[in-house]
């Protein structure tokens, strides 16, 4: 094939950059497929594997599975390896998309037996909905009412023999009957940054950034025990080093892009910061609804986004009257102030 040439100009007067012949460059696909590639979160993976060989074994689907804890540690990414690893289709559902049990049963009806339903943000689920699932993970049968007033029938629908995923940041918030039909509940951990290093490793290969290892482990340090936090720091790297055409990606480079997108030390973000800041001034335990109304930000996101990896660290403590800072969080939230 003929190579293009493409021709950069940038206009004197607005800064605008323009590219001549460009076609956009296909997206690489950083996520893994399959069980070699899923690094770290050994027991999850070897729990999941036994399940997946089991029902090989046997030829029947894999038994349902949970997967729970904090955004960006790999629950989606796994319930595909299930999938491909079944060599089975996988349909993918968030909870609060499905309304009534009625489009419930139709998904898992149009299933072939083997499938993988994944559902995402399972403890969004609506409870009748939520509960038409109890006699399909367990039966392999779903009941559907038909009709309204006196017109209407229940109908049993028999299901296709097939694998329940469901993934939640809120396992907390899942009843118990629903939370005890999954045969296998794994509990996703914060990776190590060795782990972490490894996959940036890979998400810069795939993604043609040069980097070593020192500055990707450097980079691994910071990205908050999470794949997700970790791939992006490697494609902001990226971005900052294709934009200022470096071609040396030295420490120094690490540390100016990371200040850039306000990435301090122990991966902590300016919202953290301030949550910090805030509960060292408080000097008295805070509400999440406080501290939403003092930080501008929303309840949720404090408390399943920001919340975690402080309490992870011993930076703050949850305590019946609120959060309190610990001495270690004082001591983080002043270093970085200075
Ligand atoms: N163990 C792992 N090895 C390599 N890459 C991983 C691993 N876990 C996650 N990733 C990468 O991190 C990104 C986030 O993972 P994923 O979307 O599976 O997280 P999640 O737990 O489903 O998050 P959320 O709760 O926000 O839905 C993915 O793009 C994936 O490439
Ligand atoms: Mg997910």
């Amino acid at each position: 094939m003929g190579k293009r040439t493409i021709k950069t100009t940038i206009s004197e007067n607005t800064g605008e950059m323009k590219k001549e012949n460009e076609a956009p460059a296909a997206s690489v696909n950083i996520r893994p497929e399959d069980f070699n590639g899923y690094i770290g979160q050994e027991k999850v993976k070897e729990q999941v594997l036994t399940a997946v060989k089991s029902a090989i074994i046997r030829s029947a689907p894999v038994e349902h599975i949970l997967f729970y804890g904090p955004p960006g540690l790999g629950k989606t990414t796994m319930a595909h390896i299930v999938a491909n690893a079944r060599k089975s289709n996988l349909k993918e559902v968030t909870g609060p998309m499905i309304e009534h049990p009625g489009e419930m049963a139709a998904i898992l009806n149009s299933l072939q037996p083997g499938d993988v339903l994944f559902i995402d943000e399972i403890h969004r689920l609506d409870k009748k909905v939520e509960e038409s699932l109890y006699s399909a993970m367990e039966d392999s049968k779903i009941n559907v009412v038909i009709g309204q007033g006196e017109q209407c029938k229940s109908l049993t629908i028999d299901l296709p023999p097939i694998t329940i995923i469901g993934a939640t940041t809120r396992a907390g918030m899942l009843s118990a009957p629903l939370r005890d039909r999954f045969g296998l509940t794994c509990k996703m951990e914060y990776y190590s940054a060795d782990e972490l290093a490894h996959i940036g490793k890979i998400t810069a290969g795939k993604l043609g950034v040069s980097i070593k290892d020192e500055e990707i482990y450097k980079i691994a340090e910071v990205s908050r025990g999470t794949p997700r936090v970790m791939n992006s720091n490697i494609k902001l790297i990226r971005d900052y080093v294709t934009a200022n055409s470096i071609e040396d990606v030295t420490a120094e480079i690490v540390t100016s892009a990371m200040e850039l997108y306000g990435i301090h030390d122990k991966g902590l973000t300016d919202i953290d910061i301030r949550i910090l800041n805030t509960l060292a001034e408080a000097e008295k335990p805070v509400g999440l609804l406080t501290l939403s109304h003092v930080l501008g930000e929303d309840e949720g996101t404090i408390e399943n986004v920001h919340e975690p990896y402080l309490l992870m660290n011993h930076y703050v403590e949850k305590t019946s009257r609120g959060r309190i800072i610990t001495e270690k969080g004082k001591k983080i939230a002043y270093s970085l102030i200075a």
